[in-house]
């Protein structure tokens, strides 16, 4: 019976292009959706960017954008990497579209209207407020003196140098990380969904500890119930409630009936799951309240390791207090990390850049092939090792199994203009070995046990190829009299390379593609790969399916920005991708050693206010080898009219000397926001040249206006 599949990834945050981590998630679940496909299964496969909370509010504002302008430019980017990987999601959407308040409104109205008792309570809070930005911070933007080992700078959550996990409220001298003002504490009501509730505390017992989550995430959900960390560091029994709202000003869906409440952008991300499908549904013309009516339907999200406690409690209580469908599962991986998690340097970014990887011209399956061979069901770690990667592409994929078809087509079409012949009996016998295991096979597909998968392929590769070996195609090609046997084999190997083609096709379906092609065959499936091909089949002439990974991509994927684009790419980039958007980091070929950043309009120019400053007074900053604390004079004066001077720090100590500033013009950002650095606060930034190669390009070059130019005078 098909099966009605709806499957999704974890929604990124919308405020940065993906990492190879989304990427592997990304062509985890793909594998998994068409080899759903493959059985035959409907799957509607979404995704969305989650857009709402402090943090993009806050990147959005220091990017002069409004937060749905800064969305907006996030959500642009992502098409060149999915399309890049050949990841198929049905539909990309957003947290903020009116599906998703809609959604999220009408979910919370279920769960606070509940017949047999409200779920939402509302209880009052005092948090810390910043009053100069005139907002509550969250306690990632509180900072301040640990209260252990009294490091500065530290996180309201806890101490990067001692590791002490404390409330920001135990913070010695507190600031806000945006404004640098000393935060004050104020009451708010908060809106609490009352999880600790023993509805809910039975519903979600029974739901993740019933089997069907992975034995590891359902041992470690089973903690949760019993023991709790509060923020302080104490422990408390039980599970807690959950706050689900924020206070304006926040980027985030409004609560209704409660004017200036916003909710929590993780009550609002997961709904963005069903707004996604509901948008699908629309553009399709089907109705979205029938179809997650449909009993059969089944609802997977496949998630990483640390957003588990949101999806295994939080996200099921949601859905079924409101009176919704739960999840039939979610799926938990675990983290990537890159050759053996080392540590990569500034200009290396966070290690393998998978726009990079694509504009060197590497084959986005040599990805797909090498993450599957190291995927299980498990959510442990994985890790790119870029040696290990040459020799599985190499060796296994290549080697063994690209080779079958390069050995044998040439021969037929050759010599039998592509016809297959009759397959002789040791032939059929290895046919039927590998035709037995598609059961096998897919099981492992379907368990996600992706790494074991490949590896039962690999294992009937081997035999392929000993079959070659066997029989050698090569010599019987030379011998008079031994056409029909030189046919029959290398029809075996032809046969033998659609059914292990069919295997792979999950991870590797633009291959399968070409291999579909060439081989003059409908599209694979696990259904028809046990139909043996009608007699007389002729096949197309062989064209080069892949190539095989050099030493010198891999050394350019990881080298140092200005190296990277020293090498020659082996293919040609995938059509898909348009040069003007690949380039992500640095980029030797580019204009100054870096790509041009978006391009925005006017009105984003006309609120960069550009003035012009002079260098009144320069020192070195004590404690600092980079900064030169600049005091400049836009022309402003205070209240009572006397000059007021500018305090700026500059990272431009290592090209000037104070004395060689002192007194000179030059241009500044005059209306950036204040920032509270080590040594006081900077009130703007001059503006310099440098490098995007700043390794072999050092230079740093403060602008100068041609003369004339007085202080205060604004930059068109
Ligand atoms: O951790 C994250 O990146 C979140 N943006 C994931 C959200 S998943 C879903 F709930 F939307
Ligand atoms: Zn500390």
């Amino acid at each position: 019976m098909p099966r009605q599949l709806f499957v999704t990834t974890a929604l990124p945050y919308a405020n940065g292009n993906f990492h190879v981590g989304h990427i592997m998630e990304y062509i985890q679940a793909d594998i998994w959706v068409r080899y759903q496909r493959m059985q035959g299964h409907a799957v509607d496969f979404v995704c969305a960017d989650d857009t709402h909370g402090a943090p993009i509010m806050i990147a959005a504002e220091k990017a002069g954008k409004t937060p749905q302008q800064f969305v907006a430019d996030i959500a642009a980017g992502r098409k060149p990497y999915l399309d890049g990987f050949h990841i198929g999601f049905d539909n990309w959407h957003s947290t903020d579209a009116p599906e998703n308040h809609e959604l999220a409104q009408q979910i919370y109205c279920d769960l606070r209207d509940r017949k047999d008792g409200s779920l939402i309570e509302s209880k009052t809070i005092a948090q810390f407020f910043d009053p100069e930005k005139s907002m509550f911070l969250p306690d990632r933007f509180i900072k301040g003196e640990c209260p252990k080992c009294h490091a500065k700078d530290q996180y309201g959550d806890n101490c990067e140098e001692c590791g002490a996990v404390y409330a920001p409220t135990d913070l010695i001298n507190p600031y806000s990380a945006l404004s640098g003002a000393t935060p004050v504490l104020k009451d708010s009501e908060h809106f609490f969904f009352k999880l600790s509730d023993p509805r809910c505390v039975e519903f979600l017992s029974q739901w993740t500890q019933d089997g069907k989550l992975q034995p590891e995430v359902a041992n470690k959900v089973k903690e949760w119930f019993s023991v709790r960390t509060n923020p302080d560091g104490t422990t408390s029994d039980g599970l807690g409630d959950w706050d689900i709202s924020r206070d304006a000003p926040y980027f985030g869906i409004e609560i209704p009936d409660a004017p200036g409440k916003y909710f929590y952008v993780w009550l609002d991300a997961p709904i963005g799951y069903l707004a996604s499908l509901k948008n699908l549904c629309t553009q399709r013309g089907v109705d979205y309240d029938a179809y997650m009516a449909n009993p059969a339907l089944e609802q997977y999200h496949f998630i990483g390791k640390d957003i588990v406690t949101f999806h295994t409690l939080f996200w099921p209580a949601t859905l079924h207090f409101s009176g919704r469908k739960t999840p039939d599962n979610i799926f938990v991986h675990g983290f990537l990390t890159v050759n053996n998690g080392e540590k990569m340097s500034k200009s290396r970014g966070t290690g393998l850049d998978p726009l990079k990887y694509l504009k060197l011209g590497m084959n986005p399956e040599w990805l797909r092939y090498y993450l599957a061979a190291k995927l299980s069901a498990r959510n442990e770690d994985i890790d790119f090792n870029a040696d290990d990667f040459l020799l599985r592409v190499n060796s296994d994929l290549i080697g063994k199994y690209v080779n079958i078809a390069s050995r044998a087509a040439g021969f037929l079409t050759k010599r039998f203009g592509g016809a297959l012949g009759e397959v002789p009996e040791d032939g059929a016998a290895l046919l039927h070995q590998l035709r037995t295991q598609h059961e096998a096979i897919a099981r492992l597909y379907e368990e996600r046990e992706y790494a074991k998968a490949l590896r039962e392929v690999m294992l009937l590769a081997d035999r392929v190829n000993a079959y070659v070996d066997a029989n050698k195609p090569w010599d019987l090609a030379k011998q008079p009299g031994m056409d029909a046997r030189l046919q029959g084999v290398c029809s075996v190997c032809i046969k033998a390379f659609r059914v292990l083609t069919c295997y792979l096709k999950p991870v590797l379906p633009e291959l399968a593609k070409q291999v579909e092609g060439f081989l003059n065959i409908p599209a694979l499936s696990f259904a028809n790969v046990t139909e043996p091909l009608p007699a007389n089949h002729v096949i197309g002439s062989y064209q080069h399916l892949m190539q095989r990974v050099t030493p010198e991509q891999l050394d350019a994927l990881f080298e140092e920005k200005e190296a990277a684009t020293k090498a020659e790419p082996a293919q040609a980039a995938p059509k898909t991708i348009a040069p003007s958007v690949v380039t992500a980091s640095s980029d030797a070929t580019a204009p100054g050693g870096e790509p041009l950043a978006l391009t925005i309009g006017i009105d984003d120019f006309s609120r960069i206010d550009l003035r012009i400053a002079k260098i009144v007074h320069c020192d070195a900053v004590e404690g600092s080898t980079k900064l030169l604390r600049l005091t400049l004079d836009v022309g402003e004066t205070d209240e009572s009219g006397n000059p007021r001077m500018r305090n700026v720090f500059s990272g431009i100590a290592s090209a000037y000397q104070p004395s060689e500033l002192v007194g000179k013009l030059t241009v500044m950002v005059a209306n950036l926001a204040p920032r509270k650095m080590k040594f006081g606060i900077s009130e703007g930034m001059v503006l310099a040249a440098s490098h995007g190669d700043d390794k072999n390009n050092p230079g740093i070059y403060v602008l100068k206006p041609w003369p004339g130019a007085q202080p205060g005078m604004r930059v068109h």
